[in-house]
């Protein structure tokens, strides 16, 4: 897990302002290759889940970690990955309700669409009569940190159910159209085998029934702790749990498969940090909160997900220990960063680091309030540079003509 220090960030606090979110490139590559070795026993391809963080600077370390491909879910994201380098075969495209259009996109652009309704199969048939498609499908089990994050379960809006194989064949059929892939992702955020090891089954009991399988693809969803100090989980350990199923597979086959994982949170969360400035503390029936110049604007998983994250005064790291709540600054009684952690002493004016902050965070940042989208550094080695601008007052509004 990244910690960072105050002394190399205070210039870059000062010249970019607070809040400011802080990258350190090496913890991306660390984990690259840390997920790389745990998957050696299969021929792996690792799909970066792209949407979990789109900072091209930092999907340009991920590229050069030797992650091989891109997980997207829009067209821009496709596009982005065409953009940093990535050629199509080395991108999926994992879309929600897809309009013709996105699948239009996605098709003249080469890309193999990863489709979850009957429907989705039957309109890029349609589109693009006699081309590879791969479908996701729905494993009937799920896991993951926090019921909304959960997908796998049959009572979600992904995927296609065993039972609607059949169709999906004769819609193969019917436009020429070659499976050459299954794939399930079961939610994000899973410390435990067994839910993965019930999906992974499924997948390849359903790649079973196909004759031109290409890869089979387990999703991402590898949990990550939050916790300073907490030991992080053995992703060898989840290669271990599949590999009699993949083996039985390969066998049943006659060939080695291609093993696909998408991971997102596993590989970018932990090498980031959202710094901010204290400005406001005040007691209340019977409780300290700490206000300060960030909110759910810039990182939700707490107000949307109740997730914990975990502080550092970073200006006062040797105070004596003090239990606050960390409050933002949006307009919104959700908005607190926890309800309830110790930290040395805060003051106003004290940056505090909220660390595992790089998943799920930038990406799913907002305007609400009328709050801008926040600086980004990276740290590498001695280096501190920019990787995204302050967003300006004229860049929110330019859309609106006034
Ligand atoms: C299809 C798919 N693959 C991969 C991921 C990445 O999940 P995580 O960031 O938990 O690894 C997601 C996340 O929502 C997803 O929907």
């Amino acid at each position: 897990m990244f910690i960072p220090q105050l002394k190399p960030l205070e210039s870059a606090l000062k010249e970019y302002g607070s809040p400011l979110f802080v990258t350190d490139a090496e913890n991306i590559r660390k984990k690259a290759d840390y997920l790389t070795k745990s998957f050696s026993r299969f021929n792996t391809k690792i799909f970066y889940a792209i949407k979990a963080n789109f900072n091209p600077h930092l999907v340009r370390v991920i590229k050069k970690a030797g992650i091989y491909g891109i997980d997207t879910v829009s067209p821009h994201e496709v596009r982005l990955a065409l953009d940093l380098g990535y050629r199509p075969d080395q991108i999926i495209f994992t879309p929600s309700n897809p309009s013709n259009a996105e699948l239009k996109f996605v098709g003249k652009a080469g890309v193999l669409p990863n489709l979850g309704a009957v429907s989705e199969i039957e309109r890029f048939g349609k589109l693009f009569p006699g081309s590879e498609v791969s479908i996701r499908i729905c494993p009937e089990v799920g896991a993951g940190e926090f019921d909304k994050i959960i997908t796998g379960p049959e009572m979600t809006k992904f995927g296609i159910m065993e039972e609607e194989i059949p169709v999906v064949k004769n819609i193969c059929e019917k436009y020429n159209l070659k499976m050459v892939g299954i794939h399930s992702h079961i939610g994000s955020g899973f410390y435990t085998t067994h839910e993965f090891k019930v999906s992974v089954f499924s997948v390849c009991d359903i790649a079973k029934k196909f004759d031109h399988i290409r890869f089979i693809d387990f999703g991402g969803g590898f949990g990550v702790n939050y916790k300073i100090g907490e030991s992080s989980i053995d992703i060898s350990n989840f290669a271990e749990a599949i590999e009699p199923i993949i083996r039985d597979f390969e066998a049943t086959n006659g060939r080695e498969i291609e093993v696909r994982i998408e991971p997102g949170k596993f590989l970018v969360s932990s090498s980031t940090a959202l710094l901010m400035t204290v400005t406001t503390i005040k007691q209340k029936s019977g409780a300290t909160f700490v206000g300060c110049d960030a909110g759910f604007s810039n990182y939700i998983r707490p107000a949307m997900y109740g997730a914990f994250q975990d502080f550092i005064n970073l200006s006062n790291p040797k105070g004596p220990t003090q239990r606050v709540s960390i409050a933002g600054n949006v307009c919104e009684t959700c908005d607190l960063f926890n309800e309830g952690i110790d930290l040395p002493e805060v003051r106003e004016g004290d940056v505090l680091a909220m660390v595992v902050a790089g998943a799920y965070g930038m990406s799913m940042s907002s305007n609400y309030n009328l709050r801008e989208m926040l600086p980004e550094v990276m740290v590498d080695g001695g280096s501190v540079r920019c990787i995204r601008k302050r967003q300006s007052f004229e860049q929110m509004m330019e859309n609106f003509d006034i």
